[in-house]
């Protein structure tokens, strides 16, 4: 039951997954093998540090990808999971590793693909926005949906207030959703 997580950024899903479940008993705790970046600067690197869990960092995709092959093969690593993974990868990889790979993205796919979700969502004023688990295919947000929750947007909310919503949402829904898929 593990997975390797691959991001680019802060990493508050990385540690929100790797918090997941009780603090000394193991049943529930989703078994993050390795942290892989394709920037050396990612701060989701050095929260994985402080947990042990081994780094890559790899700014060269199609390097990255080998890389990611290689671990997951040699470590029996059952889920890749992108958390903030700012680059799309490649078709070939893709199809290697189908139905293995999942992302999180902070709207209520398909509306507001892409960057900036939660600001597209609050700027065009739509009254529930939300979160997405999804595969991953060769496309930018495109594939099958795992699942979803609403998030209202209130006349009062802020664009500040509605992200920190929706990262709340984040937070309890990816790892909830990868500790149901790995169970099967
Ligand atoms: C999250 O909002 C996620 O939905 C999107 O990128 C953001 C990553 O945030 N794909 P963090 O690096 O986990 O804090």
């Amino acid at each position: 039951m593990s997975i390797v997580v691959l991001l680019s950024g802060s990493g508050t899903n990385l540690q929100a997954i790797m918090d997941a479940g009780h603090p000394f008993i193991d049943e529930g705790r989703i078994n993050v093998k390795f942290v892989m970046s394709d920037r050396h600067d990612a701060y989701g690197l050095t929260r994985a540090k402080e947990k042990k869990i081994p780094t890559v960092s790899q700014p060269r995709l199609n390097l990255l990808e080998k890389e990611v092959t290689k671990l997951c093969k040699a470590n029996k690593v059952e889920l890749i999971v992108l958390a903030g993974f700012m680059r799309l990868l490649n078709p070939g990889f893709v199809k290697k590793w189908k139905g293995k790979i999942i992302n999180i993205h902070p709207s209520l796919l398909p509306s507001f693909k892409g960057a900036h979700a939660i600001k597209k969502a609050y700027d065009y004023g739509v009254k529930y926005t939300g979160v997405t688990v999804h595969y991953v295919d060769k496309g930018m947000d495109t594939g099958s949906i795992i699942t979803q929750e609403v998030v209202p947007i209130k006349k009062s909310d802020t664009l500040a207030s509605l992200e920190e919503k929706i990262h709340k949402v984040e937070h309890k829904l990816y790892p909830n959703t990868i500790r149901e898929l790995l169970n099967g």
